[in-house]
């Protein structure tokens, strides 16, 4: 691997950037009085909010930070005090005289005060697609998986970028780097959500890289695989391609000579369907081709029917309309697939346990105990391109099932290519020889933190780093929107914003083996979070086609859908980034229309709000389905009509990236915007924009759901289950949601009208109700707003409620802070302590990822897996009953 030494350069490791002066901020407060009645009044809610958060009402953990309030002198009445005297936009603090450093407390400047919907402004004014594509072709200039060089490398450089955007010194190659587990790193989250500060921590979780592999059909002569994709003149990136070989991660080391069949997609439901006509797995080598299930669960499909060993391979029969056998020319030449491109890939048993595959439930330390998880193989397995699987699946012909006797899954796109798909067995040997070097290795989560003024209320906003080898699309498109996002939120800091809540960057490692990353710090840091953390806002590739795609906690659905609906698609401003859901077709009727079968009612949220559930396959999975904290996901990805991404190859590249993936890169920055506000608006909101409601309703689909599942497979159940108390205690989470709605706009209410005298500014309305939390609302925006009493103050110096008043303020600012407290923990009302059978790391009773599907969302994962896994209908009733009984105790905290 050689060094870039552009990017060296313009990272400049030790370089010392200027670091922000506030006299352009003085000089731009002049001239902004035109909004000043905006910023006063955003001052005041906020102001007074956090007046009780530093005054020891609430007993919440504060007071090392946001010295506006002393300790000693009756801490309200000082600071009304100073409002009294200096006017209210000289009441926060004057900001400290710091002088270097990287960590400190966070400047505050006095005239900076900025309110929610400007900072939207100012944010959306930020990403750019010509800084998007400069920083794509940084991060993709060289191949950076998880615990190389160049990974460290890259940790390193985003280090030092995020320092720069945020304002701070750019710091050296040694600096804040921290073992995990070390006083230092544990305190910069424990003690640390009031610093802004940039930093990487070191976790070591066993890995493995690959030492030599091959396939060889042993006919006479033997047909060897290339096992190697191809040097193509039209993207000098393929160069590269002998920098991370093909390979599966976490895959078992095997030499096997053995006999082989087709199983399809070798999903669970193959295997079985396959047993039934007799076919026999054992002592084989099972081919299958990707798709329809998380790779990991092909191996452990085939591993427990008693297979010797697995190769998966690309079928072009999966890249929808862009196929050779329609016309188009293979990339680089045109849009359809190279035939030599291989999808690398982890094999790792996903859905039992993610993460470090020797420390289950704990932080992988340097000096971790280790343990066997079991979530690795015990079966050798290579994945393969097409143009390498075309022998093996010739030399099948004629033997065994027909695989259209099976339906169109098992028949594929190489029919083109001569191939009649059979199951087999093989007549010839197949030798697989896969030799892995198992063993620990470093990793680095680049990591920061933007202070809020409060301070146990924390948005994470997290992307994954390491790439299979260059990994334009995935993870760097979304490294590049997370960066678009600090971009934002670093000119935001220069004018001398704070949020009202704490943010947290996270760039994580070892994804691509299994979520290690982002599993290792959430189990570090996990009474932390369950504590701290509002929400988990994911981004991995954020561009590999032209569908935008969301999946979230239902109680952040509704947000992420109105940011999405309010950022205008750059390449076509009259529709929103919402509306371009199947730009490029979409999947489900385009195999409907192909397979000539019905379309399935495949879609989890026709009744709900039209944003899926989450599965797993990405870095939200440790935050929601084992902490329980409200998460999201989202990018755009591929439909049948898209350009073919060549995932987890050489060919995910820049030169791909900006010929056919992301032509202009407007989606990058478009991906930026939806995730940036959905960001400010959890962080500088009021009353959390969080809909509990919208839950209730989505697991009453759910719940309908499940029945017809049961219903479904009632021939296959001993008994009926009877779902009346679930659908009881789902009432109980809708009646007393809706009860706290009601709450929530009293409490407006309330300090609507204790705050001093209205006078209506020119933003005045959107920006109350983004204070006071409907911002999310902006169809309902003018109706809900009107007629609104703001309490927006006369100029210069507004009139101080009463000291009376104050007193009532503050009882309606605790009751505010109480209805927070329970929109924050309410997802954690899901998690069961026990968690779900045989795979207790899951601890998320209303979805998991599909124990067979491992990417797709599993809703009430314990009922459904109850009904369709152990055909029990007691175990089905008895999860019933437990899931009730967890939701009719999420009622009562709302209730409480
Ligand atoms: C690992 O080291 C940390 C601090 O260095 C220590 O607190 C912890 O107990 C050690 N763990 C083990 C398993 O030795
Ligand atoms: C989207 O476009 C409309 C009309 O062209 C404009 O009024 C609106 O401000 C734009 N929205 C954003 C978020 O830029
Ligand atoms: C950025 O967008 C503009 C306008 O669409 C386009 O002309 C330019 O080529 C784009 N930049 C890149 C690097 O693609
Ligand atoms: C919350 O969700 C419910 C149910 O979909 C909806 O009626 C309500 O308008 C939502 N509230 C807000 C503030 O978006
Ligand atoms: C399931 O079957 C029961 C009894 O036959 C019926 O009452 C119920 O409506 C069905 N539910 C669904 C969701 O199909």
């Amino acid at each position: 691997m050689k060094l870039n030494e552009k990017d060296a350069a313009q990272l400049g490791l030790d370089a010392q950037l200027p670091r922000p002066t506030t006299s352009t901020v003085d000089k731009q407060s002049s001239k902004r009085k035109t909004t000043q009645i905006i910023r006063l009044s955003a001052l005041f809610g906020i102001i007074l909010y956090l007046s009780l958060y530093s005054s020891n009402l609430f007993g919440a953990q504060h007071g090392q930070n946001e010295a506006f309030i002393t300790k000693n002198d009756g801490p309200l009445n000082s600071y009304w005090h100073g409002i009294a005297t200096k006017g209210m936009k000289f009441s926060l603090p004057r900001p400290e005289k710091h002088h270097d450093h990287h960590h400190h407390k966070h400047p505050h400047h006095p005239h900076g005060h900025i309110s929610p919907k400007k900072a939207e402004k100012i944010f959306l004014s930020v990403p750019s697609n010509d800084s998007a594509a400069a920083a794509s072709e940084r991060y993709t200039s060289y191949p950076h998986p998880a615990g190389s060089g160049y990974d460290l490398y890259s940790a390193l450089a985003l280090k030092n970028e995020w320092e720069k955007e945020l304002g701070l010194r750019v710091s050296g190659a040694n600096e804040f780097v921290y073992e995990a587990g070390s006083a230092e790193s544990q305190s910069r989250i424990r003690n640390g959500a009031d610093k802004l500060g940039v930093w990487v921590d070191t976790y070591y979780p066993i890995l493995n890289t690959p030492v030599h592999a091959s396939v060889t059909l042993l006919t006479d002569p033997p047909i060897k695989a290339k096992l190697r994709e191809d040097i193509v003149d039209g993207d000098p990136d393929s160069q590269l391609r002998d920098e991370v070989p093909v390979f599966h991660g976490l895959s078992a080391s095997g030499d096997v000579k053995a006999k082989y069949v087709y199983a399809g997609y070798g999903r669970k439901k193959d295997f079985d369907l396959l047993q039934e006509k007799g076919v026999d797995f054992n002592g084989k080598i099972v081919l299958t081709k990707y798709g329809g299930s998380f790779r990991g669960l092909k191996v452990k499909a085939a591993q427990e029917a008693g297979a010797a060993g697995v190769i998966v391979f690309t079928d072009p029969g999966d890249d929808g309309e862009i196929i050779e056998a329609n016309g188009y020319e293979a990339y680089p030449d045109g849009p359809a697939r190279q035939p030599s491109s291989v999808q690398r890939g982890s094999v790792q048993f996903l859905s039992k346990y993610p993460g470090d595959p020797s420390t289950p439930g704990e932080p992988a330390y340097k000096n971790a105990t280790r343990v066997e998880s079991g979530s690795q193989p015990s079966i050798p397995s290579l994945p393969l391109s097409y143009e390498d699987v075309i022998p093996l699946l010739k030399a099948l012909e004629g033997k065994g099932i027909h695989a259209s006797e099976l339906g169109s899954d098992f028949t594929g796109g190489l029919e083109y290519h001569g191939v009649d798909y059979y199951i087999g067995p093989s007549d010839v040997d197949l030798h697989l020889v896969n030799e892995m070097n198992d063993r620990v290795l470093p990793i680095w989560n680049t990591m920061a933190v933007i202070p809020g003024h409060i301070t146990d209320e924390v948005i994470i906003l997290g992307n994954h780093r390491d790439a299979w080898v260059l990994g334009a699309s995935d993870p760097n498109s979304g490294t590049v929107s997370q960066y678009e996002v600090v971009r934002g939120l670093g000119a935001l800091l220069k004018k001398g914003w704070k949020p009202l809540r704490t943010i947290i960057l996270t760039s994580w490692d070892a994804e691509e083996y299994g979520l290690v990353g982002s599993v290792e710090w959430a189990e570090d840091f996990g009474d932390w979070l369950v504590d701290n953390a509002v929400a988990y806002l994911n981004i991995d590739g954020s561009a590999s086609g032209t569908n935008f795609h969301a999946s979230a906690s239902p109680s952040i659905a509704l947000a992420l859908k109105a940011a999405a609906e309010e950022i205008n698609f750059s390449s076509d401003p009259e529709r929103s980034v919402y509306d371009t859901r199947n730009d490029g077709g979409n999947w489900d009727e385009f195999s409907a229309a192909n397979s000539g079968e019905e379309q399935l009612e495949t879609s989890t949220i026709a009744g709900g709000s039209g944003i899926g559930a989450l599965g797993s396959g990405s870095d939200y999975t440790p935050f929601l389905q084992r902490y329980g904290i409200a998460s999201s996901d989202l990018g755009y990805k591929g439909g049948p009509k898209d350009p073919v991404y060549h995932y987890h190859s050489i060919y995910d590249s820049h030169t791909w990236q900006a010929k056919y993936g992301d032509v202009g890169f407007h989606r990058h920055t478009d991906a930026a915007k939806v995730i940036g506000l959905l960001t400010l608006r959890l962080a500088d909101t009021l009353i959390l924009p969080l809909n509990t409601t919208q839950y209730a309703r989505d697991l009453q689909y759910y719940l309908e759901k499940v029945q017809v599942i049961a219903n479904s497979s009632s021939l296959s159940l001993d008994g009926s289950i009877n779902f009346e108390a679930l659908a009881l205690s789902i009432e109980s989470v809708g009646k007393a949601s809706i009860k706290l709605d009601k709450e929530k706009k009293e409490l407006i209410e309330k300090l609507r009208k204790l705050l001093p005298k209205p006078k209506f500014g020119h933003n005045g309305p959107s920006f109350v109700s983004r204070i006071f939390g409907k911002g999310c609302d902006h169809h309902k925006k003018d109706v809900d707003v009107e007629g609104i009493k703001l309490p927006i103050p006369h100029l210069p110096i507004p009139k101080l409620p009463s000291p009376h008043k104050l007193k009532e303020i503050k009882e309606v600012l605790k009751e505010i802070r109480v209805v927070n407290k329970k929109l924050q923990h309410f997802e954690y009302g899901f998690i069961s302590e026990e968690g779900l059978k045989d795979r207790e790391w899951y601890k998320h009773k209303i979805t998991a990822p599909g124990l067979w599907l491992g990417y797709g969302a599993t809703t009430f994962p314990s009922i459904t897996e109850a009904i369709t896994i152990d055909h029990s209908s007691s175990l089905a009733q008895k999860e019933v009953d437990d899931v009730a009984q967890l939701l009719n105790s999420v009622a009562q905290k709302l209730n409480a």
